[in-house]
């Protein structure tokens, strides 16, 4: 059912200093920062020629990465996020089978602008899922 691996997801407490470790330090094509108020993140995409890596800060005081970050103040692997076809056949499949989707089960527009949902890491290995329709 998943497809391509998306992109991985790295929370960071300092966006510009890890834009510059990617850009200057290994040598990869950044974007611009973009705030995603309705997600409490402003992101920057690393592009790689197979993937993406997405560094996440926190925006706001009700940012859901500010907890992730007083745990980890070094920042840390966040999420992994998976392509599917078709996302709510994807999610069904996945309560079907005993998966628990994260909030009120309903996508919500990503960063990318496509439909995207979370999945309890308890339930896939201690890993944060995002799955993405593609
Ligand atoms: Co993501």
């Amino acid at each position: 059912m998943i497809g391509r691996l998306n992109h991985v997801a790295i929370v960071v407490a300092d966006l510009a200093a890890a834009t510059a470790t990617y850009r200057d330090t290994l040598g990869a094509r950044v974007s611009a920062p973009r705030d995603l108020p309705e997600h409490g993140v402003t992101t920057v995409f690393v592009e790689l020629p197979n993937t993406r890596i997405e560094l996440l800060a926190p925006l706001g005081e009700n940012s859901p990465i500010a907890r992730f970050l007083q745990a980890n103040p070094a920042g840390g692997m966040h999420h992994l996020c998976y392509e599917v076809e078709d996302i709510l056949a994807a999610r069904d499949r996945l309560q079907a089978s005993g998966a628990r989707v994260l909030g009120d089960g309903e996508p919500k527009t990503g960063a990318h602008g496509k439909p995207v949902l979370f999945l309890h890491p308890k339930d896939f290995c201690g890993t944060l899922v995002e799955i993405e329709e593609a």
